[in-house]
């Protein structure tokens, strides 16, 4: 596996970057990371980690620090804790539970909350004690699929409590996708909403549960939230609303400490197969990591600073970045329910200023939206309170970053590129602000205590200025763990690249001429839909699910906002259907097939219809012309293709539906 070609010209791009930002001497002068920091960690990693795991409360403090048994490893394994008394409980504790938790912000206008640690406790403690009489006991996996309220902060910090790792699903995720993920997680319990605002209205949670749940037989109790009221069908046997039984318990829940080891979560993530995997995670070092990047990544004074991550809780930066690090951290927080333009192109905008938000932290593509809406709507508000910006999911554009960092920044900001995966757990590439001079589009360095190298293809390091693949050398305290139940899986995919001796990101990176890192895409099968992680495989695999649908192959080509979109290439089982190479009508239902299995994020941007699909002589579907094609390149050699004439075929087609955009 090689940079594929787009990476090379990216390589080439960045080749002219000359853009470098120092750390204003205001900032560094207060900043919580120093350059020492590097040599400290750099010095003895596993001392460095134990000493942020020590600031964690433990209920046995550990002795052991790492013990890595490629590819397994266990961190702070002998010592015992309760995540959710990390989060939650000490920060009371300390005197501090008037201190706002959450300002929440729903999508309706007016539509606001503001929770306190001790709100907050007093709420995990009753929906621990709801979940007890339930029946969830340590270990039971709890699927949550709900909108950006905060029950499902709650939910989750409840099962942390009880010791039942938790599989949150998230909430644009169709039927059929839920029916995969609570089937692999083997859940025995569902916590829901009966909708959530979406754009302006109320979308069905419940209703995808309820479809879901004919093919689910291992799930005993499904708990509602009442979010928007809509109409609901309902099972006595198997549905409790969440204020029936939550608002009637105790506000006091004593919780029990687990063994740092103790499963915190599984979240489901794209492969390269159809199949989505269940990465799990455990609780003392994921806490110790996503607390420790959260304060010197975000230089967080949790004093002063309104952090607002806006992610979504159903993908892992919101559980990384809104739940486990910031609330561990005892800082305030805003989480904003809905779409980015409900009530205006300047909702966000309204919201840092009403708040007073410090630090924001969010996606290229969200940035680019914003880039495209005007400066006018950022330029109307007093975004002054800003003393941080960050961006994550997918490679930031200089264009974008420099926007970012004028429009938003007001030019002061430091912009803190980050990049991880849901398999990271936490943030693995990022300049330290108030030490690290940023380049527009640069995650830049390793984090203290992360090992991060670009090899060839052989694993041997690269020299400056040249490109290859990212691979972290050493175990980190937020590792995943495994895949959910699949040992094989695990090894093949992260491991097996380099013998077991690197975890393989599966990630392109280059090392420019001063060392520093770049990150440039995937380049695997798997595809980053505005910061989404989805496979070809799993679109391919809705795609021949459709009754019309006799072979299909889907590519990620490049798009302006949402850094790839999903071009699909069709052949149909009816070859007369697509007598003029277009059926408007097949194409919109073969769209909403996949809407349907999958999610709404995973419908084609441009489905092609083509008689015939281009391959190798073995048969290999060739997916590097197609992107070619998608992407309007130059199509180069394509005499291994067994029908060279297929690839000018499709490339008339594709000509010929080029704005078939929605
Ligand atoms: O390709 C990288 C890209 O997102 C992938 C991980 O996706 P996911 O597990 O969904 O986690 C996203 C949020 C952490 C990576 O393999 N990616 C993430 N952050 C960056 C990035 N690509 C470039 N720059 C980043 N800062």
């Amino acid at each position: 596996m090689t940079p594929t070609g787009d990476h090379t010209e990216a390589v080439e791009a960045l080749l002219h970057e000359e853009r470098s930002f120092a750390p204003s001497e205001a900032f560094a002068a207060h900043a919580n990371a120093t350059a020492d920091v590097y040599k400290a960690a750099a010095a003895d990693p596993e001392a460095w980690w134990a000493l942020q795991a020590r600031t964690l409360e433990w209920a046995t403090p550990f002795e052991e620090v790492l013990a890595w048994d490629s590819p397994h490893a266990t961190w702070f394994a002998d010592g015992t804790l309760n995540a959710s008394v990390n989060c939650v409980d000490r920060h009371v504790a300390a005197g501090r539970g008037g201190k706002v938790a959450f300002h929440w912000v729903g999508e309706p206008e007016g539509d606001t909350a503001t929770i306190t640690y001790a709100d907050l406790l007093e709420r995990v403690s009753r929906a621990a004690n709801a979940l007890e009489e339930l029946g969830v006991k340590p270990l039971d996996r709890v699927a949550i699929y709900m909108p950006m309220i905060p029950e499902a902060v709650v939910a989750m910090l409840a099962c942390a409590r009880l010791g039942a790792p938790h599989s949150v699903i998230f909430g644009g995720f169709s039927a059929d996708a839920l029916v995969d993920r609570i089937t692999d997680a083997d859940c025995r319990f569902v916590i829901t909403a009966d909708g959530g605002y979406r754009r302006g209205s109320a979308a069905a949670l419940k209703a995808q549960v309820d479809e879901a749940m004919a093919s689910c037989p291992g799930v005993e109790r499904v708990l509602v939230v009442q979010r928007t009221g809509q109409e609901v069908a309902w099972d006595d046997a198997r549905d409790v609303w969440w204020h029936d039984i939550v608002d009637r318990q105790a506000p006091v829940h004593e919780p029990a400490a687990f063994p740092a080891e103790h499963p915190l979560y599984v979240m489901y993530t794209s492969g390269t197969t159809a199949k989505p995997k269940g990465i799990f995670h455990t609780t003392g070092g994921y806490l110790t990591h996503t607390s420790t990047t959260h304060r010197l990544v975000f230089d967080i004074k949790p004093e002063t600073d309104v952090c607002w991550t806006s992610a979504d809780i159903g993908w892992v930066t919101g559980h990384s970045y809104i739940v486990y690090g910031p609330l561990t951290n005892g800082v305030t927080q805003v989480m904003y329910e809905g779409t980015p333009d409900a009530g205006g192109k300047d909702r966000w905008w309204r919201i840092v200023e009403e708040y007073g938000v410090t630090i924001l932290y969010t996606a290229p593509t969200a940035i680019r939206t914003f880039m495209k809406w005007g400066d006018e709507f950022p330029a109307s508000h007093d975004l002054s309170s800003l003393r941080l910006l960050g961006s994550v999911g997918e490679p930031i554009n200089p264009e974008a970053w420099m926007w970012y960092r004028k429009h938003i920044g007001g030019g002061r900001c430091p912009i803190v590129d980050t990049w991880w995966q849901t398999e990271t757990g936490g943030i693995m590439i990022s300049p330290l602000p108030g030490v690290t001079a940023t380049k527009p589009g640069a995650a830049m360095v390793p984090f203290p205590g992360i090992s991060a190298e670009v090899v060839d293809n052989d694993g041997d390091p690269v020299p400056d200025g040249h490109g290859g693949l990212l691979v972290i050398t050493r175990p980190w305290p937020g590792m995943l763990r495994g895949i959910w139940g699949d040992e094989e899986r695990y090894r093949d995919t992260y491991w097996s690249r380099f013998d077991g001796r690197y975890y393989f990101a599966g990630d392109g990176a280059k090392r420019d001429e001063d060392g520093d890192l770049w990150l440039l895409g995937r380049v695997d099968d798997v595809m980053n839909i505005s910061g989404h992680r989805l496979s070809t495989a799993e679109v391919e695999h809705a795609l021949v699910g459709h009754p019309a649908v006799a072979e299909a192959a889907v590519v990620g080509a490049s798009d302006d906002t949402t850094g790839q979109a999903i071009v699909a290439f069709v052949t149909l089982k009816v070859a007369d259907e697509v007598a003029d190479g277009d059926d408007a009508e097949i194409v919109a239902s073969i769209r909403a097939h996949v809407a349907e299995v999958i999610s709404p994020i995973a419908k084609p941007r441009q489905i092609i219809l083509t008689p015939d699909l281009p391959k190798t002589r073995s048969g290999k579907i060739m997916r590097r012309l197609l992107r070619d094609v998608a992407e309007h390149r130059d199509l180069g050699d394509v005499t291994t293709l067994t029908d060279p004439t297929v690839v000018n075929m499709i490339d008339g087609l594709m000509a010929a539906h080029a704005s078939d955009d929605d």
